[in-house]
């Protein structure tokens, strides 16, 4: 499919970016986006939120401040509560609320299939547009969230996820990324961002280097896991789209002997409203990292750093 290219269009489709940005002016720039899903989680209000956090999440991917959103609703109104409904977009108001976004309209159809996200417009200077790609050697790589929310999805529609581990889960995807982006602004060292949704942390690691002159090295056990979950992913209670992840990346990927099968499993988790995956100067990420315990983001870590050798590919270690 030929592209369109324009001098103006500073993120498109073509890198896999989290959203597309188009510079209005030379200090400021639009960010778009949109995602939507069916539910993910048993309690409609709950599920609002997630779907929420989750559509704002590529905004603040980008460096970027949501403004404004619209509604994505498919709902079938013929077997369903409307009330349903109503707890999923008053989950939705709410987290909206506390990202300081303005609801401005949206758009419902009918469908057999429950699905709610929305369409984000956000805002960035063109300078400070952060870019899933870029990673410098000698980066440190932080992520923000633990993995393994696909996974426990998985685990609850099998009836064998413990309160316990479905509560923490239901935290971490309602999270806003917000908090972690707002950090990010303080420093000017930090040369890529995504966040880690679909394609698991290590998909969206491979889209951060892939053709570039550099790869990784992520320390298996510095990353934030669920680590409840291990007896669940040894028994094979795993997303499909987790088998996809693997076996589309996997090439990619160089393991140590130190790092075990379940491990790298939870790597390729499909996650929803995941963390972001965040490249920086060495010198300031044990300073990000520190603020960002200290502001509540409680399982932000230095997992890895970027290397010169061997590009392409991650090393796990
Ligand atoms: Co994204
Ligand atoms: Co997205």
């Amino acid at each position: 499919m030929p592209l369109i290219s324009n001098p103006n269009l500073i993120a498109g489709i073509e890198h896999c970016d989290d959203a597309g940005v188009y510079k209005l002016r030379d200090d400021l720039a639009i960010i778009q986006t949109l995602d939507f899903f069916t539910p993910i989680v048993d309690d409609p209000y709950t599920f609002g939120q997630v779907a929420v956090a989750n559509s704002l999440s590529d905004v603040y991917a980008m460096g970027g401040t949501p403004l404004t959103a619209l509604n994505i609703i498919c709902f079938p109104i013929k077997t369903m509560a409307i009330s349903i409904l109503h707890d999923i977009l008053r989950g939705g108001l709410d987290k909206m609320r506390e990202a300081d976004v303005l609801l401005v309209g949206g758009h419902s159809v009918e469908d057999n299939e429950l699905k709610y996200g929305l369409s984000v417009t956000g805002t960035v200077h063109p300078d400070r547009v952060l870019l899933n790609r870029g990673a410098m050697t000698g980066d440190a790589l932080i992520l923000t969230k633990p993995l393994g929310t696909g996974i426990i999805n998985t685990v609850l529609k099998a009836n064998m996820a413990s309160d316990d581990m479905v509560n923490k889960s239901i935290k971490t995807m309602a999270e806003l990324n917000k908090k972690a982006a707002d950090l990010l602004k303080d420093f000017t060292t930090v040369h890529a961002c995504t966040d880690v949704t679909g394609f698991g942390l290590l998909g969206h690691a491979c889209e951060m280097i892939e053709g570039s002159d550099v790869g990784m090295i992520i320390d298996s056990s510095k990353v934030p896991v669920f680590s409840e979950i291990k007896p669940f992913v040894e028994m094979g209670i795993i997303p499909g789209g987790l088998n996809r992840n693997r076996n589309f990346r996997m090439p990619m990927i160089e393991t140590g002997h130190d790092c075990p099968k379940w491990l790298i499993d939870i790597f390729f988790d499909p996650q929803t409203s995941g963390g972001l995956l965040i490249s920086l100067s060495p010198r300031d990420a044990e300073n990000l990292v520190q603020r960002m315990v200290d502001n509540g983001i409680e399982y932000a870590r230095i997992i890895g750093e970027v290397v010169s050798e061997p590009r392409g590919k991650i090393t796990l270690l």
